[in-house]
């Protein structure tokens, strides 16, 4: 257990704040689920029945003083210990298919050329009759099956191995853009299909809110989409961000349209999203122009595609058609090149980051990879080098994946040169004071030791310092850090608040004249003022990122608090740490030091390399230089008056509002004491439903949560 955990876990249900009887909650529920899956599932109990009981009671005692911790999960909801290691099976009522791969037009030509030949077999077709293909992006994410039962979804299930699939109908319930009641006139049962993907920005912003939380990342959207559906818990899945295309049918009862490009109108109509890139094309020719304009629109769209797929538009020339083992013969797959090149490795550079950790980096001889030229790559890590065995002369395979950094994914054994090398990951930093390297406990990481004197950590740090999210100082690049830092005009964050008085110095080097210096000097003095929350993430300190820093603002208002309380925790934990072994499991941890382990989000991890970076007295010298220079704007805390009218209420806004934005709105909710979430789900007090409003508000009434009008919401807010 945690330290901060366990100062909570000796606390008795009445002592407890709120935000500590959350922690406590949830790790009383995830002991009382180990153990019902030890007693239950493993026949293993490792604790008496007493014991169990004791476990289950303090629970109870926590959820009546803190009513809003009940939720469906929890284990006193529960009659019986449900086992969720895995999702209910679902048997498709038709298959679903695959579809076999064109990779060349001369492979797409014999796809029409069999489609001719097959339907001159079949019917009576005139040599020269038009066969029309529906053409489709084939969206890079997973398929999944959607049943509706007199237009009410029932059960959405993944493709599995096309016959049986897995049963995540909660999961794909949470997603906006699939109805839960289909709307116009629709058939009896129809199995709607489609695919589930992320978009790419909502997938970095996804990885990055995952990494400042330290959970798990995804390598790309595609993963990020499968690993969001597979959630055992709903809740999560309704925190993703996917999207769903429909874009074919399983079992259909009536199946009165007669071609696809009828079918997605149809679709449309019942209230799913159908691609709008759909297009009919009536000749080989058209075919072609729309793959090819398709590879001209592929890196603009906000999701990844991995190829066109064409369909025979008639449905009884489908029918006529059939199948081979799992593909129809009246579908193929048009793919993109695989956006893969094979080059020669030149050199293995190693980078080094603001926190000195040390990545190792392909330099190759230039190529062109699906129309962009790559000339570095990336090879992620030592241990990925020796699993790999790339060595320098190497012909290496780089592969480019959307925005994704391109990566080397191994070698040709046959071109390999005669004397090569494995790969020696450097024992010393490549910077000039070479100081040695050392490999983190139990990571792949290995970092520079030099610390804040390495020249290459430092233009780093600087580098992140005057960024977007931190202290957006414009006119202040890379190249000029790299410059500045050399000539020692830059050494540590706070020299950039000192530039402006080097102003003449500055105008006379090469490339700066005089307006592009003032632009400088204006730049950074519309920066001496600043918010806390970019402050503290402008520092840099490691596993601090700008969600992180948000949550720090808020927690501690005001920069002199923030600094003297991590000052305090980090003189605690060095008390805590120098315990002998035996006395640690009794001792308590400081107040500052357990304050900051529980706050929201950070976590022992987080507060340890806090603790690391405020034992060292220059970071702080570089705060308090800092600090001298600038007014550090305090982040209000959110203090919620016991009278406000919406106090620990949980409100979700759904549909358009016309009187405020979806900002404002929810702005003042939180002025009111509420806390406004994405989903509706049985913990939501209320919901306020604007013009065209969806699912959120369906689900609203089938889970009897009170709904209020814009209108009345106005009222409520006045
Ligand atoms: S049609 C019988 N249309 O590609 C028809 N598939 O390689 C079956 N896919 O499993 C699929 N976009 O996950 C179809 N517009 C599209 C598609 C599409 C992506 C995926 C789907 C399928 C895989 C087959």
């Amino acid at each position: 257990m945690s330290r901060a955990a366990k100062v909570v876990a000796s606390l008795s249900v009445e002592e407890m704040t709120e935000r500590q009887s959350r922690s406590e909650h949830k790790r009383l529920a995830d002991e009382i689920a180990r153990h019902d899956k030890l007693y239950h599932e493993q026949d293993s109990p490792e604790i008496s029945d007493a014991d169990y009981d004791k476990l289950r009671r303090r629970l109870k005692a926590i959820e009546e003083r803190f009513p809003q911790l009940v939720d469906m999960f929890s284990p006193t909801q529960r009659v019986a210990p449900t086992p969720t290691t895995a999702f209910a099976k679902v048997r498709h009522a038709r298959p679903m298919l695959s579809l076999d791969n064109a990779f060349s037009d001369e492979e797409l030509q014999g796809f029409v050329d069999r489609v001719r030949r097959g339907l001159e077999r079949e019917i009576d077709l005139a040599p020269d009759a038009e066969i029309a293909l529906a053409c489709e992006p084939k969206i890079d994410g997973l398929s999944i099956s959607l049943r509706y039962e007199d237009g009410e979804f029932t059960v959405g299930a993944t493709r599995g191995d096309g016959s049986v699939g897995e049963d995540v109908t909660a999961n794909l319930r949470t997603i906006q853009d699939i109805p839960h009641k289909l709307k116009g006139k629709f058939p009896g049962t129809i199995d709607v299909r489609g695919e589930i993907y992320m978009e790419r920005a909502a997938f970095q912003e996804m990885n990055r809110r995952q990494e400042a939380a330290d959970e798990k990342t995804f390598a790309n959207p595609r993963n990020a989409a499968a690993g969001s559906l597979r959630q055992l818990d709903p809740e999560i899945t309704a925190t993703r961000p996917l999207r769903f295309f429909a874009y074919a049918w399983g079992e259909a009862e009536p199946r009165p349209w007669k071609t696809h490009s009828e079918y997605l109108k149809l679709l449309r109509g019942w209230g799913f999203r159908v691609n709008p890139l759909s297009q009919l094309c009536r000749t080989p020719e058209e075919v072609l122009a729309y793959y090819r304009q398709m590879g001209v629109e592929r890196p603009s769209l906000p999701y990844d595609i991995d190829g066109v797929v064409y369909k025979v538009d008639r449905i009884d020339w489908q029918e006529r058609l059939g199948f081979v083992s799992r593909a129809p013969r009246w579908a193929i797959a048009h793919k993109f090149p695989a956006e893969q090149a094979r080059t020669r490795l030149n050199g293995i550079l190693i980078q080094v980051g603001r926190t000195g950790a040390l990545t190792p980096v392909a330099d190759l001889e230039p190529v062109n990879v699906g129309g962009v030229m790559v000339s570095r790559a990336s090879l992620h890590n030592a241990d990925e080098i020796e699993r790999l065995d790339v060595r320098v002369g190497d012909m290496v395979v780089v592969q480019r994946a959307g925005d994704v950094i391109p990566q080397v994914l191994g070698f040709v054994p046959e071109e390999r040169p005669k004397k090569t090398h494995k790969f020696h990951f450097p024992t010393h930093c490549p910077c000039p004071l070479e100081t040695p390297v050392a490999a983190e406990e139990g990571g792949v990481v290995r970092r520079c030791s030099g610390g804040l004197e390495c020249p290459f950590q430092q233009v780093e740090r600087l580098r992140y310092f005057v960024s977007r999210g931190c202290f957006d100082i414009e006119g202040l690049g890379g190249v000029h850090i790299e410059n500045f830092h050399r000539d020692g005009l830059l050494k540590v964050p706070g020299d950039v608040f000192r530039l402006p008085e080097k102003a003449d110095e500055i105008g006379r080097r090469e490339g700066w004249g005089k307006t592009s210096v003032q632009k400088l000097v204006a730049a950074i003095e519309a920066r001496r003022t600043i918010p806390l929350d970019r402050f503290i993430n402008a520092i840099g300190i490691p596993l601090i990122g700008e969600a992180t820093a948000k949550i720090l603002a808020q927690e501690y208002g005001e920069v002199d608090d923030w600094l003297d309380e991590m000052l305090k925790a980090t003189r605690e934990r060095a008390a805590y740490e120098g315990l002998p072994k035996k006395e640690k499991a009794a001792a308590e941890v400081g107040p500052s030091y357990g304050r900051l382990c529980n706050v929201e989000q950070i976590g022992v991890t987080t507060a340890d390399a806090m603790g690391e970076f405020f034992r060292e007295g220059h970071n702080v010298e570089i705060i308090r230089d800092l600090r001298r220079q600038l007014t550090v704007q305090p982040v209000t805390r959110r203090v919620v008056a016991d009278d406000a009218r919406l106090k620990d209420k949980v409100v979700v806004f759904t549909g358009e509002m016309t009187s405020m934005t979806r900002d404002q709105a929810k702005a003042r909710a939180e002025e009111l004491g509420a806390k406004v979430t994405d989903s509706v789900s049985k913990k939501t007090s209320l919901v306020v439903v604007g013009e065209n409003a969806g699912s959120k508000a369906r689900k609203a009434a089938e889970l009897g949560i009170p709904t209020m009008t814009e209108e009345e919401w106005l009222k409520l807010a006045e």
